[in-house]
């Protein structure tokens, strides 16, 4: 295991932005030059050369012999130091209240951008009931997605340097450097999806003085099911899936086949609209061999987070849940509550009616409320 609190972490900021204003909030878009020491490990496998070597590598990595632990085909860490340009948005609410200086740090998970927080209208659109509850949030595109960079997919896209950046990002935040017209916070709640959670947990494990409460949806801290979503996936490399957007990327960025694997991994039948998931196919966002081989290296036990935690499940994640998460997430047979041994206070709530992809079902605004009520009881 790494030390990340180890890590030392430099930040400049830059920026390039642009203003918009709705009903709730006043958005501004950024472009944060984020500047990072973190590791990167070697891929001691060959780069993918076609489709067939993607789905053999799926089979390698989820048959029968397949090691528990992916870490085998990575070779020893050397330190990075790099910056990268991240595509961010800062939404504050249009009346100011006392949580408009609480802010909301939104990382999303795999297959989108930061788009997943603002997805449609009303029905979908987290960044709007946020700042609707009084909230401001940064939300912003991981490496590899949106307008954020897109350095390489084997060796830099990686989950410790993904942490790096949502540590530097909250830093820059909380310093006052992010831009000449972002205040500094009172308080900073992170907020992840999926992926993003696994992120979100990551820096209240090895930062936690950088957050005042935790959020984590769409996510449980039992790994057992995820190779389901993988295989379900079938590795398509990104290119040859959707080369209308993707031709001449690097093979290390892949996806599923199409939307109907795409509801089998994010949506629960029949509380989604069709046309969401038509969407959501066509805007998907790749995922990355080097995330998928360094995601069990980031730490998650968070004993010296002693903030509020919420983790927001969905009634059938499948990623997390196998399909039901009743009895994973609830009860005592919940890992979850012995990785926030010291939140005060740790809750677990289960979203009815919801596949993984908790923000693209009929009833997201539902979860919405739950998250604003436990943010406001806990003092955020
Ligand atoms: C990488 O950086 C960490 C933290 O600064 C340090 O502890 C570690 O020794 C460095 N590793 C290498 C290989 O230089
Ligand atoms: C801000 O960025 C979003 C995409 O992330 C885009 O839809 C919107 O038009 C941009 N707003 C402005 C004012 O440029
Ligand atoms: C959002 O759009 C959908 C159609 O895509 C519509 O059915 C729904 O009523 C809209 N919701 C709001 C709050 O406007
Ligand atoms: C994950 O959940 C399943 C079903 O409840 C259970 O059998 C398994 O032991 C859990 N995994 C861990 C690591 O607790
Ligand atoms: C919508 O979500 C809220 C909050 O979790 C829940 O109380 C309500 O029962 C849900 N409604 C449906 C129809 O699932």
């Amino acid at each position: 295991m790494l030390l990340y609190n180890a890590l030392s972490l430099l930040s400049l900021s830059s920026f390039a932005f642009a203003e918009s204003k709705s009903a709730s909030a006043e958005c501004t878009n950024l472009t944060v030059q984020v500047k990072v020491n973190a590791p990167s490990h070697p891929v001691l496998m060959p780069v993918l050369e076609n489709g067939y070597q993607a789905v053999a590598f799926l089979l390698a990595a989820t048959g029968r012999d397949a090691p528990v632990d992916p870490s085998g085909l990575l070779g020893p860490p050397v330190n990075i130091s790099k910056t990268f340009s991240i595509s961010a948005q800062y939404c504050s609410p249009s009346s100011q209240s006392k949580k408009s200086s609480v802010v909301q740090i939104l990382t999303h998970g795999l297959g989108f951008d930061k788009s997943y927080w603002s997805f449609g209208n009303a029905t979908y659109n987290y960044v709007e009931a946020a700042t609707g509850a009084g909230y401001a949030t940064l939300s912003y595109d991981r490496l590899g997605t949106g307008l954020s960079d897109k350095p390489d997919s084997y060796t830099i896209i990686q989950s410790p340097i993904e942490l790096a950046v949502l540590v530097g990002l909250t830093e820059l935040l909380k310093s006052g450097d992010l831009h000449p017209s972002i205040p500094v916070p009172a308080k900073i709640a992170h907020v992840g999806h999926s992926y993003g959670s696994v992120l979100s947990n990551a820096l209240a494990a090895s930062r936690p003085d950088l957050s005042d409460g935790i959020v984590l949806t769409g996510f449980s801290h039992n790994s057992t099911y995820e190779r389901w979503w993988e295989i379900s996936t079938g590795f398509n490399l990104a290119r040859e899936n959707q080369p209308a957007r993707f031709q001449g990327w690097s093979s290390g960025y892949m996806t599923w086949g199409n939307k109907y694997y795409n509801q089998y991994g994010f949506l629960k039948y029949p509380f989604f609209d069709p046309a969401v998931l038509e969407y959501s196919e066509a805007h998907k966002w790749p995922f990355t061999v080097g995330e998928l081989l360094t995601m069990a290296l980031l730490p998650l036990a968070s004993p010296g987070f002693t903030k509020p935690v919420l983790l927001m499940a969905a009634s059938s994640d499948l990623i997390f849940c196998g399909g039901d998460c009743y009895g994973i997430v609830d009860g005592p047979d919940s890992l979850s509550p012995s990785v926030f041994p010291n939140a005060k206070p740790f809750e677990a709530y289960i979203q009815p009616n919801s596949g993984h992809g908790m923000n693209l079902h009929y009833n997201a605004s539902g979860w919405y409320g739950v998250v604003s009520a436990f943010l406001a009881t806990n003092g955020l």
